[in-house]
């Protein structure tokens, strides 16, 4: 599983001072921190100055200077730079900034990983050359990238296998669903196979092709519709018994 090589975040002020109704200026800092290695050694640190779309001056924390790219720019840039509390200030960004909030980004997002869930179920096939299908959902994991595929009888099954691509929730998570069309033999062993940077080894669901979900839902009802009737007929039969103990059927 290949991770994120870049990463970086923006913080943006805006500070726009609008007149008239002709549209109006826009000027904005952004501050950028840049880098591509878990220990943080190629973090760069940048604060750009731009007035409407253009760049006019800049700190990147490899020049460890301003540098300007307009007339103003180049006269704030030689201000800033002949002012050294300015310029620790700026240098100290790349840790107390980037490589601060580096650590934070990197543990909730960067590297997290959220498990699936995966759920195996049997569904009615619409059409196709075989009379059953089954259906493995993988539900609510982060990252995206994902790997579903079948085995049948130890082998990958590819034919007849339909997947969706990994379905953004909007919250962060995401699903994926994977289609086999299959005609059953007896004694065969179907599973679903799941990996993802959450789990440290593919994850295996075997089908049992003896009884469905469903099935069991409609057998577990069965049995308790029958104990029920059970403990009504016993305690009728009860209630009979003691009715017609205390009643005389023969006069003497
Ligand atoms: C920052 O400065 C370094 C050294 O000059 C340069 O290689 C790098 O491209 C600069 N970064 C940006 C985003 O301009």
């Amino acid at each position: 599983m290949s991770l994120p090589k870049l990463f970086g975040f923006h913080l943006i002020l805006m500070l726009s001072s609008f007149w008239g109704t002709a549209g109006g200026f826009y000027l904005y800092q952004a501050f950028d921190c840049i880098y591509s290695t878990k220990d943080y050694s190629d973090m760069v640190y940048l604060e750009s100055h731009s007035f409407n779309k253009d760049v006019f001056l800049q700190f990147n924390s490899t020049l460890g200077k301003y540098v300007g790219f307009t007339e103003f720019g180049v006269k704030q840039a030689e201000n800033w730079n002949n002012d050294q509390a300015i310029i620790q200030q700026q240098k100290a960004e790349v840790d107390r900034l980037c490589k601060h909030n580096a650590q934070i980004d990197d543990s909730s997002v960067t590297y997290k990983t959220v498990k699936p869930k995966v759920m195996l179920s049997s569904v009615k096939p619409a059409s196709g050359r075989h009379p059953a299908m089954l259906l493995c959902s993988a539900y609510n994991f982060y990252p995206e990238t994902i790997k579903v595929y079948w085995m049948r009888d130890g082998k990958v099954e590819t034919s007849d296998v339909t997947s969706t691509m990994e379905l953004a929730d909007g919250d962060w998570y995401y699903q994926i669903h994977s289609e086999l069309q299959y005609t059953p033999k007896s004694g065969e062993k179907i599973s679903c196979v799941v990996e993802h940077a959450s789990l440290n080894k593919p994850m295996v669901y075997e089908w049992d092709p003896s009884m469905s979900e469903s099935d069991r839902n409609k057998i577990a009802i069965g049995a308790s519709g029958l104990v029920l009737g059970i403990i009504i007929a016993a305690a009728g039969l009860i209630y009979y018994k003691k009715k017609s103990s205390g009643r005389i059927l023969v006069p003497n």
